[in-house]
C-alpha cells in the first residue's frame, strides 16, 4: 500500500519465490535442493533493504541458520499467507503497523510466543499483550509543515488542524491507508468516537486538495506550496532528507517536522513488526531471528535503514532523528489500534474523508 515494490523484485521471483542471502544463493530452490537437515528460517517480509541481508547473512553466520526472504508488499504477504495456509512455509512475517499487524493474527495467521530477551527489548507498549507480534521499528506520525508559510506555535496538537487557520491549507493521502486509520483509532482512544469524528470532519473542510498519494507525495505538495501542512510519518521526512538527488534534498530542507501534543498526550506512535506464522516450519529458528532482530547490533542497523526509531531503549538513533530531538509519545497500548480499526473506517466513511 506504501512501500512500492522493489524493482529487484522479479529477478526474485525467478528464484521459485525465495531470496536466498545473496552470498547462499547458489544451487537453491524451494521445491528441490533443500536438505532435509539444513537449519533455514523463512521470512515474509514487506522490507527490501540491502542492510537487511546484510543482516540476515550476519545471523547466519552466528547462528548457522539460513534466512531466506520473500519480499512483496503487506497485503500480498498477507493474501498469500492466507492462501498457502497449513502448506505455508513461511516461520515469520515482518510487515508494518500494528492495525495490520492485528489483522494478520484476527485472520489467524500468527502465533504467540514469549521469551525473555523479547519481553526486555520490546517495551510492552510496542508488543501484542499476548506475543503475536513484536515490534521491531518505531514511526512517528507528526505534521510536515511549510518552514516559509506556517507558525508552529499556531499547530501544537492534531486537534488543531480542525480549526479555521488551516482552510484549504492540508493535504491528506486516502483515509483506505492504515497509518490514518490507526491514527484515527487513536484520536477514537483519546476524544471519543464523537469528537474523534467532528475532528475529521473539520479536516476534511480544511483540505486544499481531495486525498491522494503516498506519504511522500504529502511532503512533496507541501514543498511546493499545494498545502501548508500534512500528516505525515517521520521517515519519508528522512528518506527525502538523505535522497540521491539534490532536489529532493532541498525540497525537504523547507520542511519542518513537528511532532504534536507533546503538551498532553504526546505524538501517536506506531511501529513495523514481526509474528511468527501460525503454522512456522521452523519455530524455534524463528524465535532465534526475531531474537537477534531485537538485539542492540540488528536494532541500529534495521532502523536506520529506513530512517526510524529502533524500538529497543538506549539504541543510537540515525542522523536526521537525532536532529529532530526528543519527544513524548502518546502511550496508548498498540494494540488498541487493532481493535478500534473497523470504528475509525466507519467514523472517516461518514465523515467523507475518501
Ligand atoms: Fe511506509
Amino acid at each position: 500500500m506504501n512501500h512500492s515494490p522493489s524493482p529487484r523484485l522479479g529477478a526474485r521471483r525467478l528464484l521459485g519465490g525465495f531470496l536466498m542471502v545473496p552470498a547462499l544463493v547458489l544451487g537453491f530452490s524451494i521445491q528441490g535442493c533443500q536438505d532435509e537437515s539444513e537449519a533455514v528460517v523463512n521470512v515474509y517480509s514487506h522490507r527490501h533493504y540491502d542492510t537487511d541481508e546484510a543482516l540476515f547473512q550476519r545471523f547466519t553466520e552466528l547462528s548457522g541458520i539460513r534466512v531466506r526472504v520473500v519480499s512483496a508488499s503487506a497485503d500480498e504477504l498477507i493474501a498469500r499467507l492466507e492462501r498457502e495456509g497449513q502448506a505455508s512455509p513461511a516461520d515469520l512475517l515482518i510487515t508494518v503497523d500494528a492495525g495490520r499487524l492485528h489483522r494478520a493474527r484476527e485472520r489467524g495467521l500468527l502465533q504467540p510466543v514469549a521469551s525473555e530477551l523479547l519481553e526486555e527489548a520490546v517495551p510492552a507498549d510496542y508488543r501484542d499483550p499476548e506475543g503475536f507480534w513484536y515490534g521491531l521499528t518505531r514511526r512517528v506520525r507528526i505534521v510536515a509543515y511549510a518552514r516559509d508559510r506556517v507558525d508552529p506555535d499556531l499547530l501544537q496538537r492534531y486537534e488543531d488542524l480542525a480549526d479555521d487557520e488551516w482552510a484549504g491549507r492540508i493535504v491528506a493521502r486516502s483515509s483506505e491507508n492504515i497509518y490514518n486509520i490507526s491514527h484515527m483509532a487513536s484520536l477514537v482512544a483519546a476524544l471519543g468516537p464523537e469528537e474523534a469524528e467532528a475532528w475529521a470532519e473539520a479536516v476534511v473542510a480544511n483540505f486544499a486538495r481531495a486525498p491522494q498519494g503516498n506519504d511522500t507525495d504529502q511532503i512533496r505538495d507541501v514543498a511546493a506550496g499545494i498545502g501548508d501542512v500534512a500528516l505525515v510519518n517521520t521517515y519519508y521526512v528522512g528518506r527525502l532528507l538523505n535522497a540521491d538527488d539534490t532536489e529532493s534534498r532541498e525540497l525537504a530542507q523547507g520542511v519542518g517536522v513537528l511532532f504534536p501534543n507533546q503538551e498532553d498526550r504526546g505524538a501517536h506512535v506506531n511501529v513495523s513488526g514481526i509474528g511468527v506464522t501460525a503454522h512456522a516450519p521452523n519455530r524455534a529458528n524463528a524465535l532465534q531471528l526475531m531474537e537477534f532482530l531485537v538485539g542492540e547490533e540488528a536494532q541500529r542497523a534495521f532502523a536506520e535503514a529506513n530512517f526510524e526509531y529502533p524500538v529497543r531503549p538506549g539504541v543510537q538513533w540515525a542522523p536526521p532523528l537525532q536532529d529532530w530531538g526528543d519527544f513524548r509519545s502518546d502511550p496508548l497500548p498498540l494494540s488498541r489500534l487493532g481493535e478500534l480499526n473497523n470504528e475509525a473506517v466507519r467514523i472517516f466513511d461518514r465523515a467523507g474523508w475518501r
